[in-house]
Formats: C-alpha cells, sequence, structure tokens
C-alpha cells in the first residue's frame, strides 16, 4: 500500500526529494528533479558548496549558473547542512564519495556516516536510493541491517532500498542524465517499482535488474571494462614505441574493423574518481571470498605504471635536445584527468609532477580550467600561455588535451613536445621532432 501511494506522490511531483552529497553526481541530479517538477532538499557538509548553491553560484561544470539559480530562487531547490530534514523527503538519493582508504581498501565511512543520519529520521513510506559506486553486497549488507534496526521498519513493506548506479560523464554534452539509460536494482519488488518510479520521471530509459547486488556489479563492470581496455592500449603503446611503430596509426587501422573491435586509446594513465577506483572495490569485495581477480589487478597495476612512463619519456626527449632533466624547464598542459572539466582528482598530471620534479626539473603548468593547484603542499598557478613562455620552456609535456587550448601556437613555438594525447597528429613530422607519442587517462 505505501508503495502505491509513494508512487502517486512521485507521479504527481507531491513528493520531495533528498540529495546527499551535492558534488560531481549529486548537484546535476538535484537540479534535474527540480527540473522534473519536485522540490527537493540538497543535504551536504559541505559549508562553501551549501552557500554556493543558495547564491546560485554553481561549483559543477555541467551545472549552468543561471539554471541553478532558477531552482534556488523559485524555492525548489535548497541546500542544507540540517540533516534532521531528511524526514522531510519521501525519496533520498545518496551521492557521497566512495574513495580508497591509505591501504587502498575501499572507505564506505561516507556512505555509513550518511545511513546513519537517514536511520534516525527514517519513516514509513520513504524511498532510499544508494547511487554511490561500491562493492556489490554493500546495499544489503550494510544499508539494509542499519535502516532496518534504526527504524524498527520492514524493507519493501515500510520502507523501500535499491542501488542504482551513477553513470553521469562530466563534461559530455551529448549524453546527459536524461537520455542516458538508468539501471535500477532494489531489495525486493516494491523497492524496484518505486525507485523506478522515481528516475522515470527524469531519465527515458530505466532498466530494471533483478537485485542489488546485480546493479552494484553492472557499474564495476562498466568500469572495470574500460581500466582493462585503456590498460590494453597503454600495453600497446609501450609495445609499438619498443618496435618502433606508431601506436597511434595501429590503432586508427585496427578501429576500421566494422565488428569485434573498440577503439581504446593510451595515454597518461588514469584520472577522475572512478576509473582508478572502482576495479579496486570488486577486487577488494572478491579476496573476501578467497579470488583474485587476476586481469582487473593486472589493468590497474599497469594503468598506474604510465606516469612514470611519461615522465621517462620526458626526460629521454630531453635528452635528445642534450639536456639534463634537472634544472630543465618543463611544462605540463593539461592538470584536469580529461578534456575540458576542472576535476584533478586522481589526475596522473599530479603524478608527473611530482616524477619530474622529483628528478630536479623546474615544473610548471597552462590549464584554462584549473586557475591554481595545491601539489603537495604546494600551490601552482596555471601560467599563460604565449610564445614568450614557449620560447623559455625547454620541453612540453601534453597530458589532457583540453580543446581550447592553442594547439597551432604549440606547433609553430617548434619546442619539443611529449603528445601524450595525440592531438598534435596532424603536424608534419618535421614540425615537431621531438615528439614522443606516448599514453590517455580514462
Ligand atoms: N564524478 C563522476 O563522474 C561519477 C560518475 C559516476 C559515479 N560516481 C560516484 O558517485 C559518488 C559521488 O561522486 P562525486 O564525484 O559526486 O563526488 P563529490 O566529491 O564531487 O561529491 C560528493 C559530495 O558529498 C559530500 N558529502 C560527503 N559526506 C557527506 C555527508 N555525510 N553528508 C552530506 N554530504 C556529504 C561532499 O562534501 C561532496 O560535496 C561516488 O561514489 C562516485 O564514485 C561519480
Amino acid at each position: 500500500m505505501l508503495e502505491r501511494s509513494l508512487i502517486s506522490k512521485i507521479d504527481s511531483r507531491e513528493a520531495t526529494v533528498g540529495v546527499v552529497g551535492l558534488g560531481y553526481v549529486g548537484l546535476p541530479l538535484a537540479v534535474e528533479f527540480v527540473r522534473a517538477g519536485f522540490h527537493v532538499v540538497g543535504f551536504e557538509l559541505a559549508r562553501a558548496k551549501i552557500e554556493g548553491v543558495r547564491r546560485g553560484m554553481s561549483h559543477v561544470g555541467d551545472v549552468p549558473n543561471d539554471r541553478l539559480a532558477e531552482a534556488v530562487e523559485t524555492g525548489r531547490l535548497v541546500a542544507t547542512d540540517d540533516f534532521d530534514r531528511l524526514g522531510d523527503a519521501d525519496a533520498i538519493c545518496i551521492c557521497v564519495p566512495t574513495p580508497l582508504n591509505k591501504t587502498g581498501d575501499p572507505d564506505v565511512s561516507y556512505i555509513m556516516s550518511v545511513t546513519d543520519s537517514i536511520g534516525r529520521t527514517l519513516r514509513p513510506g520513504q524511498l532510499v536510493v544508494l547511487k554511490s559506486t561500491t562493492y556489490p553486497g554493500t546495499t544489503r549488507e550494510l544499508l539494509l541491517p542499519a535502516l532496518s534496526e534504526a527504524g524498527g521498519l520492514r524493507v519493501g513493506d515500510d520502507f523501500f532500498l535499491a542501488f542504482s548506479p551513477e553513470r553521469v560523464d562530466p563534461g559530455n554534452p551529448h549524453w546527459t542524465i536524461s537520455n542516458t539509460p538508468k539501471i535500477v536494482g532494489g531489495m525486493t519488488p516494491a523497492c524496484a517499482s518505486a525507485a523506478v518510479a522515481l528516475f522515470s520521471t527524469i531519465i527515458d530509459n530505466v532498466i530494471p535488474v533483478s537485485s542489488t547486488e546485480a546493479a552494484e556489479l553492472v557499474k564495476l563492470l562498466e568500469n572495470t571494462f574500460r581500466s582493462v581496455n585503456i590498460a590494453l592500449a597503454n600495453e600497446m603503446a609501450v609495445v609499438c614505441d619498443k618496435l618502433g611503430v606508431d601506436v597511434w596509426e595501429v590503432i586508427e587501422a585496427a578501429a576500421t574493423k566494422p565488428f569485434g573491435f573498440m577503439r581504446f586509446t593510451p595515454g597518461p594513465g588514469l584520472g577522475g574518481h572512478c576509473i582508478p577506483v572502482d576495479p579496486h572495490y570488486l577486487s577488494w569485495k572478491m579476496k573476501t571470498l578467497d579470488y583474485k581477480t587476476r586481469l582487473v589487478e593486472l589493468a590497474s597495476e599497469i594503468n598506474a605504471e604510465m606516469p612514470a612512463y611519461v615522465a621517462q619519456k620526458a626526460a629521454d626527449a630531453l635528452n635528445q635536445e642534450g639536456k639534463p632533466v634537472r634544472g630543465s624547464r618543463v611544462l605540463v598542459l593539461g592538470v584536469a584527468y580529461k578534456p575540458d572539466v576542472a576535476d584533478t582528482r586522481e589526475s596522473p598530471a599530479l603524478d608527473i609532477i611530482r616524477l619530474l620534479a622529483s628528478k630536479g626539473a623546474e615544473v610548471y603548468y597552462h590549464d584554462p580550467f584549473v586557475p591554481s593547484l595545491e601539489h603537495e603542499g604546494q600551490a601552482l598557478s596555471s601560467v599563460t600561455l604565449d610564445l614568450g613562455v614557449l620560447a623559455a620552456t625547454d620541453l612540453i609535456v601534453i597530458v589532457t588535451d583540453h580543446s581550447s587550448v592553442d594547439y597551432e601556437m604549440i606547433r609553430s613555438s617548434g619546442r619539443p613536445v611529449v603528445d601524450t594525447r595525440n592531438v598534435l597528429r596532424h603536424d608534419p613530422v618535421e614540425e615537431a621532432p621531438s615528439a614522443v607519442q606516448a599514453a590517455e587517462a580514462n
């Protein structure tokens, strides 16, 4: 019965939606629910983000200020750190971080802290959906007992619990929240129905799977698939380098096969909050079941070695110029983990800067999306990209291929380049004699 009344509240938009964690996943989701006609309460710990949302100033590239401001001004989006208000929400989406801890194991403490807060105000008729990427079993083994015990309520009858992985691709103008199909796994069929009803208000195609474990694994398969295939492309880059063959030519030619091949490209190593992290959630869970996910771990290992490979390529390129790394001036072009976003989490650029600086290079960077960077206790600022800076640079290392960078100027500077993204591919060979085709993030 409660399921039906919740679904009818959702269908009529009388339901209030709570979004916990207003980051790269939560803020766009909150704004999308507002657009669908809901009142949304965003729960956040970071004071600066709450204040920013209240002023209509977005901290997420995919959410324009005007859309955020409109949502706030109409009173449909409220940001708060008052977790007692969780009881006001009919449906709650959990979008908090799931990083690795210092030993490389899953850190589910953010999820557990939110679950505790939800448990304190859980009431009959509420739907809780975990969206944070995590290992299979998290929803059933951690959230279900914590919520059931806290509220004394029965899942599927009194409250509803589901897992629905997030597929947002920040900076992707083509695949948005609404047109990217959504996977939902409910703890019971009633839980699945309620979650499908919720997401169907903002997403064209919602696909239920039979359990929360299946939904959790879908996300890990998707991202492990990328990690393994990027690792293969990275290994191919090393193979081609040793054979004196252009890896990009080989990949482009292989990609002409209309079936049985999918194009992945090498790069400087994995970056971002997902691809370098998520496979470890799977490996960790399987270790608890005495199974070693060998392929998954090997892929992570190969990908993790790429920044050192690029740093070595940089040293080789300087050597070609008769220069040691120590004292050379190296410009790292792009420090975000992927093009046209400002996110530097886990960016391989940070490792490359550290490795080159530790060998004595004077490293600076340019990134149109990242004006300043806190790196190993040091504050770095993006340098202006002009011919003067380039003339004083011994080597350029292209790590992130932002589309607004003037690559023609890089070409015309005549400076040696380690081009990990093959962005200078149209260069005549003689224009960039020191270009080393290496490696891509995710
Ligand atoms: N960023 C992506 O592209 C992406 C894509 C798919 C899935 N995911 C997954 O989604 C989850 C969230 O990722 P994100 O990139 O949005 O992270 P994020 O760091 O950008 O945002 C998380 C937010 O949660 C807040 N927070 C932390 N603890 C909280 C608490 N107890 N109560 C309220 N707020 C709290 C943080 O202050 C932060 O603003 C992660 O599990 C991630 O793996 C991310």
